[in-house]
């Protein structure tokens, strides 16, 4: 499919200081735009990044038709950009779009479409370490109509930020008993807007009560830890890695799975299973339990160092850099660098 390219006259990338980079502030200079309509895609287009003309009935405002991914894109050490495993989240992109009656994007737009932006915002992609370029593609429904119905048009659209870390600092998380992120026969598996939006309700009374962020427990009766906030969720137990195993309540995260294939590989067990709350509070208390962090692209490995539960607070031990985690991070940051050889085809 042909993309159509309209630049920008004058990059925006003096006004930003890409020594003190936030999180998902500044925007890069162009956005890819696709348009679905009759039954096909109708158009794609890279135009300079900016704000897009809307009627107040887009179906997609009122009914959260409304479905993102977000991936990174790194300056190698030779100068490259390399984007982190982008099939992986193209492919569960569709999964999400399936599951909210929405259309696939084929791999010519999703990938194809992403090649030729960061062809233009290449320069957007930060050199310092710990820095990235976060890609946030995203679909929405844009038909004009307040009936609850799938929607029969729709925008594909991708932007990118150039950002520093997510978080700044090992994480104080509290388990979450009263309200709940996903359940058995719902979306919690897909990246639709709503399943943030649902969230922000419980994470902001914990960041009252002085956490970060929280662990998701089972819907149907809190014993089980879920995910964190708004990542994967995991642990080292007496040794091995253990998570909770995918399903319609937990995301199948890029960078989980690349921490688990790791794991493999290093020869370490890897346990897919329901783990419950008392066995997570009774493992930091007797020592078996000596990791626990979350795993997501914006974060990537978050360590957590506190976990609350009915009032009181569980500390895990002192991160070395002997610990998996530590380990972890830093293999998946150098493949990502082009630091050590990408064995396992994961860069692109
Ligand atoms: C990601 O890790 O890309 C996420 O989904 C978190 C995001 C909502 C900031």
């Amino acid at each position: 499919m042909q993309i159509h390219i309209e630049p920008i006259s004058k990059s925006r990338i003096d006004q930003v200081d890409f020594d003190q980079l936030a999180f998902g502030r500044s925007f890069a200079d162009h956005m890819l735009v696709a348009e679905y309509a009759n039954g096909a895609w109708q158009s794609v287009k890279i135009q300079p990044y900016g704000p897009l003309e809307y009627q107040p009935a887009m179906m997609s405002l009122h009914y959260g038709q409304s479905i993102f991914e977000g991936m990174k894109g790194y300056r190698g050490k030779d100068g490259s950009i390399q984007v982190f495993r982008p099939e992986e989240n193209w492919k569960r992109f569709n999964k999400s779009a399936y599951r909210m009656c929405m259309p696939e994007v084929p791999e010519e737009i999703f990938l194809g479409g992403l090649r030729e932006l960061l062809k233009l915002d290449q320069a957007w992609v930060p050199a310092k370490e710990g820095c990235s370029l976060y890609i946030r593609p995203f679909m929405f429904a844009t038909d004009e109509y307040v009936g609850v119905t799938p929607s029969t048009t729709y925008k594909f659209i991708i932007f990118n930020c150039p950002v520093g870390s997510y978080y700044s600092k090992p994480l104080r998380v509290r388990v979450e008993t009263e309200y709940i992120r996903a359940a058995k026969g719902g979306v919690g598996f897909a990246k639709n807007a709503g399943n943030y939006g649902g969230s922000l309700f419980a994470t902001q009374n914990a960041n009252k009560d002085g956490y970060d962020q929280i662990i998701w427990t089972d819907a149907a009766t809190h014993q089980y830890v879920e995910e964190a906030g708004t990542m994967n969720l995991m642990f080292v137990i007496n040794g091995a890695l253990v998570t909770a195993a995918t399903g319609d309540t937990i995301l199948d995260g890029v960078t989980r799975k690349s921490v688990m294939q790791i794991a493999q590989d290093w020869g370490m067990e890897v346990q897919e299973r329901q783990l419950a709350v008392k066995e997570l509070i009774e493992g930091i208390q007797n020592g078996s339990v000596t990791e626990a962090f979350g795993a997501g692209t914006a974060a990537v490995i978050a360590p957590i160092a506190t976990i609350g539960f009915e009032g009181k607070d569980y500390d895990l031990p002192e991160r070395k850099d002997s610990d998996f985690s530590v380990r972890v991070y830093n293999e998946i940051n150098q493949i990502r660098l082009g630091e050590i050889s990408d064995t396992r085809n994961w860069v692109w």
